[in-house]
């Protein structure tokens, strides 16, 4: 999705315009992946923007700096602040939000010790990850000849910039092959993520999704599909899932900050169920879209209203 500038963004602790924050083509970030960031989504409610998941979004950049130690010079409730004013400030009632910690320019070599560090947070226009339609009707997915990351080798729970090179690799082939989105299997070769979704399959009226320890981003949507399947009465099981079951499940479906909740219709061209959303996907992807858009009570606390806080 292209994108649209807002007015300013937030630069290492104030509001600038967007075209003034730079930084070297030479920053350490730029050769060497050096950075975190996050993901969020406000959506439009009666109260205004309502941001989905700040205290956890804010916890695991916060996460994901410590995995990689990267030193971040703000504490979790100036950068909580910070998302709020940037927000605020670009008037819009609904965007994406993407702090990024980064090392920048300073010193060159695998070294980032005395790379300084820097952080944004900008937020824009964003609409659906794979278009409306794809909400509706689900996507066609292939099983990605890349893996995931072994466990003791980049460090899948932190969301570092250097890790989104498997990501770019895995969604590059699946739209080779004309699908919109590959699903990656871990150093085992069991079910793992997508690109840059989480995955749940259906299973006689079960929900199962891979661990933590299967090398995914434990994504923040993923624990809200959990606990609002759950609320539902629906039993939910984490455990490592093979690649097969992926061909022999009710229903499939992706979790993401930006995917939302979107039905898989297909996997290597062989149709999920009877290749429609089906009815345990529409009804967690109502619950979702009604809890983050304020319709229903928000039981868990998953939202922050710009206007109130
Ligand atoms: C690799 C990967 N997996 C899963 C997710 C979903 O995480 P979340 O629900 O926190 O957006 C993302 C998106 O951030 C991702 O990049």
């Amino acid at each position: 999705m292209k994108l649209t500038p807002s007015k300013r963004l937030w630069f290492n602790g104030e509001l600038v315009p967007w075209e003034q924050a730079q930084t070297h083509v030479l920053s350490h970030v730029i050769h060497y992946g050096s950075g975190v960031f996050e993901g969020m989504r406000a959506y439009p409610s009666d109260r205004g923007p309502a941001i989905v998941g700040l205290d956890e979004h804010i916890a695991r950049l916060f996460d994901s700096c410590k995995i990689i130690s990267l030193p971040i010079p703000f504490d979790e409730q100036q950068l909580r602040g910070g998302v709020l004013e940037t927000v605020r400030d670009t008037g819009y009632e609904a965007c994406y939000i993407r702090p990024f910690v980064f090392r920048g320019y300073g010193e060159l070599g695998v070294d980032p010790t005395n790379a300084p560090v820097e952080v944004v947070i900008a937020a824009f226009p964003f609409g659906s990850l794979m278009g409306a339609e794809a909400l509706e009707q689900g996507v066609d997915v292939g099983v990605s000849s890349w893996r995931r990351m072994a466990p003791d080798t980049h460090p899948a729970m932190a969301k570092a910039a250097g890790n989104y090179l498997n990501s770019q690799l895995v969604l590059l082939e699946a739209q080779r092959h004309g699908y919109a989105e590959g699903i990656v299997l871990d150093v085992d070769g069991y079910v793992c993520e997508g690109s840059g979704e989480n995955i749940f399959l259906v299973r006689e009226g079960r929900l199962m999704t891979p661990p933590v320890g299967s090398s995914i981003l434990a994504g923040i949507t993923r624990g809200y599909a959990i606990r609002l399947a759950q609320d539902l009465g629906i039993e939910v099981v984490e455990t490592r899932i093979p690649r097969e079951m992926l061909y022999t499940s009710d229903e499939l479906f992706f979790t993401g900050t930006a995917a939302e909740v979107t039905p898989i219709r297909s996997v290597d061209a062989k149709p999920v169920g009877n290749g429609k959303r089906g009815p345990v996907t529409r009804q967690l992807q109502a619950a979702y879209f009604d809890v983050t858009h304020g319709r229903v009570e928000d039981r868990h606390e998953w939202l922050t209203f710009t206007a109130g806080a």
